[in-house]
């Protein structure tokens, strides 16, 4: 199974740093295709925590070549802030490869970002505020800044003229910002060049011959189904598509290379940002999960809302994807619950029981959850590494879900660290 796609099945956050970390290890080459620094990945290696934004979760395995695919957005700035808080913690760097055509996060497209949901007010996305929508706003509207100019200074200077001479006038005009100096702009990017030139190159032919070679290819997803901006909770939604089609735009491979794709879900959901969330508990059991479950986002630090697990999203995401097995983490959250509820379906307004996800996002917004209960377990299931430990119950959820969406749950995460699972992926 050369090319595996792991994705994000709900809001993101679903843990897909310690599942892709995991499946480095089985890999020669883990590919980053959509999104930007609105990502955080959290990996508890060998009791250090690693923070990674942009960078693939395989970095941390020496050998593993890893890849930020042209279907990113980047932030020079930061990801020489990453490059350099890796190598300071002794991390090995040189199997970091960045796509010639992924697209560069501007100093204005993040002003743009804050200035453009201030503006919104109350009807604002919650977006991380990086700059991911304005630099994919530029990307479609071919006045983007590429990884490539870093490498033609002359070029580089002209795009950045381009790109800010209409946004000078939407800062100052509309947003009462100060207007930008290209010049300036540019010679900051400039020496950020200096740093990332050696990574720069065209990594769809890199991931092509590792494939023509036989070699194990990982292609790493952000955020999640339900934030793509095509099939998700639009406009609560980021700026690219963060399903597993996206891979093969985002990195440049064909439909035909891929072989699996795991989804990769929590055991119950959360979500930052605005939006519809019909399963979102604002009580006692809510809190719990914050805390037991640590809630609260890696690039923002803002809390997570919470709630039960929605299977009508779950096989949402697995009709998007095309996903032939899931990885279920943070399962030992759920231990202590008397009873957990999973969501089979939604019922609208208007009284109309609903076991598809609606297409339209007013009916959307008016559903309320149906829930199913199943009884809970009390044991402590932290560090559990086989299925057959897993308490009566535990097991009875986890079979739950797997009927309901119709494939096989093959990684279970019982815990923070990186050995806290029950690995049965490829058996
Ligand atoms: P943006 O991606 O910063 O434009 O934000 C758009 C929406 O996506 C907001 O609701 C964010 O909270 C959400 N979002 C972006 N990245 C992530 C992520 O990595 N995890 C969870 N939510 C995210």
């Amino acid at each position: 199974m050369p090319a595996t796609v792991v994705i994000g099945a709900q809001w993101g956050d679903e843990g897909k740093g310690k599942v892709v970390d995991l499946l480095a290890e089985r890999s020669d080459v883990v590919v980053r295709f959509q999104g930007g620094n609105n990502a955080g990945h959290t990996i508890v290696a060998d009791g250090e925590t690693y923070k990674l934004h942009v960078i693939p979760s395989g970095i941390l395995y020496p050998d593993t070549l890893c890849v930020i695919g042209n279907g990113t957005v980047v932030d020079p700035g930061g990801l020489c802030r990453e490059i350099r808080g890796l190598e300071e913690r002794g991390v090995d760097l040189t199997g970091l490869r960045l796509s010639g055509n992924a697209h560069l996060i501007m100093p204005y497209h993040i002003m743009l970002d804050g200035a453009a949901e201030m503006r919104l007010g109350r009807f604002s996305i919650g977006t991380t505020r990086r700059g991911i929508g304005p630099c994919y706003q530029d990307k479609a509207a071919r006045i983007g800044i590429r990884a490539q100019d870093l490498l033609d200074p002359k070029i580089l200077v002209r795009k950045i003229e381009i790109a800010l001479d209409a946004k000078n006038e939407v800062l100052e005009r509309l947003y009462q910002l100060p207007r930008l100096d290209p010049a300036k702009i540019a010679s900051e990017q400039l020496e950020y060049a200096d740093r990332l030139r050696p990574f720069i190159g065209d990594s769809s032919l890199l991931i092509d011959r590792a494939l023509r070679a036989g070699e194990n290819v990982l292609f790493e997803g952000a955020q999640g189904t339900m934030l793509d901006i095509d099939h998700g909770t639009y406009p609560f939604v980021t700026s690219s598509n963060p399903i597993a089609g996206a891979a093969c735009t985002g990195a440049g491979v064909g439909p035909t290379r891929i072989d699996r794709v795991l989804g990769v879900a929590k055991a119950y959901v959360t979500r930052v940002g605005e939006g519809p969330f019909p399963t979102e508990l604002d009580d006692a059991d809510g809190r719990r999960m914050i805390e037991r479950g640590r809630e609260f986002g890696t690039t923002t630090g803002r809390q997570r809302r919470c709630g039960w697990l929605d299977l009508l999203a779950l096989r949402y995401a697995v009709r998007l994807s095309g996903i032939t097995e899931l990885a279920l983490t943070k399962l030992d959250v759920l231990s202590g619950f008397p009873v957990v509820r999973v969501s089979d379906e939604y019922e609208t307004r208007d009284g109309e029981r609903l076991s598809e996800l609606p297409y339209h996002q007013t009916v959307f917004h008016g559903c309320r959850p149906v829930y199913r209960e199943i009884a809970g377990w009390d044991e402590d299931i932290e560090g559990c590494r086989e299925i057959a430990d897993l308490p009566r119950n535990a097991l009875a959820y986890v079979e739950a879900i797997t009927e309901a969406v119709e494939v096989p749950v093959t990684l279970i995460g019982t815990g923070q660290g990186r050995a806290d699972v029950i690995d049965q992926v490829g058996r």
